[in-house]
């Protein structure tokens, strides 16, 4: 696969006040209740067929933490077996060989050696790896799941953005229950590429 041909997205849940898990780090409010009857579905057939679209899944510690402990807990691995790159300067458990470990510049990690392996790059979380990311100027998209409920306050969707970042509003959908998906381009063609 062409590096020229990769696509690096951000994807992440959040409340409508912008946070994607509350302080202590727990995420129990991404279960809602709402319904909104003009919203779509999507069939499990049609998830999984997206899924098989990403070719790696890149996470800060935290995020591989709250995943482990989710499997700890009997609720699966939400990865499957796509390989999947953790960034972290500790040592951490790993309980999967689709699980990496990896430490550092990460422009380069991005650059040479995600991109020229992978057409479809899911950055999912947390706050802290997605600003780095957006600070480097690595991200070509952004997929922002608003659930709708408010949480008051938490860890943020960036944390520590240094700067403004103009987006293009690519694309709008509203789910039945309550979830608007929001996607924008980031325009490209800055520092560090
Ligand atoms: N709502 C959602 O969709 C969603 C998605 C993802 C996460 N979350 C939640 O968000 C919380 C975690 O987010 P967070 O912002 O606190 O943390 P995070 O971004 O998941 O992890 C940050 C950590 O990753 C490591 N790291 C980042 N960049 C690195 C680099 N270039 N080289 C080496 N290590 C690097 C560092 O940890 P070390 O100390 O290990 O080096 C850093 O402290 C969790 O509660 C999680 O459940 C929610």
């Amino acid at each position: 696969m062409a590096s020229s041909d990769s696509r690096l997205t951000i994807h992440m849940a959040a409340s409508l006040d912008g946070f994607i898990a509350r302080k202590d780090g727990r995420v129990d409010w991404l279960e809602t209740a709402d319904e909104f009857a003009a919203g779509a579905t999507m069939e499990p057939a049609e998830v999984e067929a997206f899924l098989k679209t990403i070719d790696c899944y890149v996470m800060g510690s935290r995020t591989y933490e709250t995943a482990l402990r989710f499997e700890s807990q009997g609720l699966g691995w939400a990865y499957g077996n796509t390989p999947t790159f953790v960034l972290t300067t500790r040592s951490l458990p790993r309980t999967r060989d689709s699980v990496q470990f990896h430490s550092g510049d990460l422009a380069r990690f991005v650059n040479d050696r995600l991109r020229p392996a992978y057409r479809t790059i899911w950055f999912v979380g947390g706050g802290v790896l997605s600003a780095e990311c957006l600070r480097l100027d690595l991200a070509d998209e952004l997929r922002y799941s608003i659930l709708p409920v408010l949480i008051g306050e938490g860890i943020s969707f960036f944390e520590k953005l240094d700067r403004d970042v103009a987006l293009h509003l690519a694309e709008v959908k509203a789910y039945r229950n309550g979830m608007v998906e929001l996607r924008y381009e980031v325009p490209r063609g800055r520092s560090a590429r």
